[in-house]
């Protein structure tokens, strides 16, 4: 059945402006994404015996790539992403998968809005900078909740917004803060602080200027996801874990 024409545009001009940014180099090999500084503590909750993992927002598969070498219990991996990067996920993720027993590897081009109902549910649902396209960040987790398995958990990394910083900001003083509690939150898991990753990162704070993500603001221009909305989601969810980076949340929910 064909989309609501507002459905289809909304998908269409979020896939071509990401196709655009992928272009460009942003969430590829070349500038990376997200995974450069915040990816290795998100593999850190990936537990060592899961064997199945879905994410949403995969972009080129640069986490998904860190986390099957990380995890080679892992088998069952499934991708949404809205762009053409869902085909590079193909390419870059089918070899790594090759030789596990029982690996099968699902890409689905697709809004995850569209495409919910007919996911399969995994051990592990990632999801990294994507919320904002979402509607509200509440439903949206619960959403991920309801496609982990009983047993299984949800690791959720996404803007953190305030009064003086809504989604799409970025200053000097916010990148510092923001730092600190990153190192913070390593020091807390025994994990060295991702100091190249940052570095390697900063290609990335020049995204807000992008003409094509500026054209993405009408999705993403209602998005707040304040500390305190964060800390009330940890408590819906026992035994959640919540760390405060400052322009970022993570969320990590059991089931
Ligand atoms: C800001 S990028 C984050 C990429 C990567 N997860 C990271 O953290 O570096 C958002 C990604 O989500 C994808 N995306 C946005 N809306 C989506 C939707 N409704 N369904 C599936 N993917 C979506 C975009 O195409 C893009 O690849």
């Amino acid at each position: 059945m064909a989309l609501p024409e507002r459905h289809a545009s909304r998908r269409a001009r979020i896939a071509h402006a990401y196709n655009t940014l992928n272009e460009q180099g942003y969430f590829t090999d070349r500038i990376g994404g997200n995974d450069a500084y915040l990816g290795s503590l998100m593999a850190h909750y990936v537990p060592r015996d899961a064997s199945s993992i879905l994410e949403v927002g995969a972009a080129t598969g640069l986490w998904m790539r860190r986390v099957l070498h990380k995890r080679p219990a892992l088998r069952e991996v499934t991708v949404v992403e809205i762009s053409d990067a869902a085909e590079e996920c193909r390419r870059r993720l089918t070899p790594l998968l090759e030789g596990r027993p029982g690996a099968r590897l699902d890409v689905v081009q697709d809004d995850f809005l569209e495409a919910a109902a007919r996911l399969r549910p995994a051990q592990v649902v990632a999801s990294s900078f994507v919320a904002d396209y979402m509607g509200n960040p509440s439903d949206y987790l619960r959403r991920l909740h309801d496609l982990a398995e009983p047993g299984g958990r949800v690791i959720a990394v996404e803007v953190l917004t305030s009064g003086r910083a809504p989604v799409g900001s970025v200053s000097p003083a916010m990148l510092a803060g923001s730092f600190l509690r990153l190192c913070l939150a390593h020091a807390k898991v025994r994990k060295l602080p991702p100091v190249r990753g940052v570095a390697r990162s900063m290609g990335l704070y020049r995204l807000p200027e992008e003409p094509a993500f500026k054209d993405l603001q009408r999705y993403t221009a209602d998005y707040t996801f304040p500390r305190g909305l964060w800390r009330a989601e940890a408590r819906k969810y026992p035994g959640a874990v919540f760390h405060d980076l400052g322009m970022v949340g993570m969320l990590v929910l059991p089931k």
